[in-house]
């Protein structure tokens, strides 16, 4: 413990040193020190946001210590831990799912250490961070359901047959997507939602899922895959073009995040609806994290900016670009 917390001393110091000799206006706040907990390099998405995460605090001057969980909540709270035993200025973190951290939240309180949770909620402990930085799950579900009936409207499809490969369980995303989107198709007797499975958001598991429901249901008994993330989709996308199913036609596709890849299966007709959500998410965390030190009053949520990309719409405009 003792050689971990002298590590993240000297990484501090050296980052701290970093800021100072490329001091410029924008960078007035070198003493300021983050303790990042990011849970995990699961899927691209991830891994833009960790560099976005790095690039904004190289920007604002900040010194970054930063711990990576390999999607263990045990590491993640020892990672704060960490933090609060290194007295960090503010602690930022993406908690992999939303329950059990209280005691460690409550240790980072009494410590006087302001929380920031960016990109997953937790539940209930409102008094136990002070602001949350990430994207509106429940909304990109409902815009994964609209596209869903817009596109059955199109093609007066009076039966969809639908298959989820959901996200890591007890995950902000992946409940709140799932919401989103059965409140969204609820009432309307076309949708029928034959299995929800779980791909913990890796396009390994995403390929296994989807091996596994082809075999249960048959390519014929399946319409629509919707699917948690772009990691899962594209590994679902492998074994449907393994096994000569025409995604996006035979079966129809249903993806959330936007990363390049998963555009341009939309725009080559292998995907029907791209819902955005970005990792791009470092800049605004940075900003809060500025205005927490200078005492001013923090917004409690900061959505970013989504929206959806699909085959009902004109794919070549320019806007239609992943990350
Ligand atoms: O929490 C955001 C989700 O986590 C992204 O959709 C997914 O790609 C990531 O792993």
């Amino acid at each position: 413990m003792r050689k971990k917390l002298q590590c993240l001393g000297l990484c501090a110091m050296l980052l701290m040193l970093a800021g100072c000799a490329a001091k410029t206006p924008e960078k007035e706040s070198e003493a300021v020190v983050v303790g990042f907990s990011q849970l995990g390099a699961e899927s691209s998405w991830r891994i833009a946001n960790t560099k976005s995460v790095e690039k904004a605090a190289a920007e604002y001057g900040f010194g970054l210590m930063m711990e990576n969980a390999n999607q263990k909540q045990e590491k993640q709270i020892d990672a704060i831990r960490s933090f609060i035993a290194y007295q960090a200025d503010v602690i930022v973190f993406s908690p992999i799912v939303e329950t059990g951290w209280h005691n460690v939240l409550t240790e980072a309180r009494q410590a006087g250490i302001p929380v920031i949770l960016v990109d997953r909620m937790i539940e209930g402990e409102e008094d136990l961070y002070t602001a949350y930085v990430g994207a509106d799950f429940y909304a990109e579900g409902r815009r994964a359901g609209e596209y869903l009936r817009k596109k059955a409207d199109a093609e007066g499809a009076q039966r969809m047959r639908i298959v989820e490969i959901c996200g890591t369980p007890d995950s902000t995303p992946m409940r709140d997507r799932q919401r989103g989107f059965l409140d969204e198709l609820a009432g309307d007797g076309r949708f029928e939602i034959l299995e929800s499975v779980n791909g913990d958001f890796l396009r390994s598991r995403g390929e296994e899922c989807m091996e596994a429901l082809l075999q249960k249901y048959g390519k014929d008994g399946i319409d629509v895959v919707y699917s948690h993330n772009d990691s899962m989709t594209l590994g679902a996308l492998d074994v449907m073009e393994r096994q000569g199913i025409a995604a996006g036609r035979d079966i129809l596709l249903i993806t959330v995040d936007g990363e390049k890849d998963a555009v341009a299966a939309l725009k080559a007709g292998k995907v029907n609806c791209v819902v955005q959500c970005t990792p791009d998410l470092g800049g605004d965390v940075m900003r809060l994290v500025k205005d927490l030190k200078a005492g001013k009053e923090i917004p409690r949520i900061t959505h970013p900016r989504e929206g959806a990309f699909s085959d009902l719409e004109d794919l070549t405009d320019p806007a239609v670009e992943g990350f």
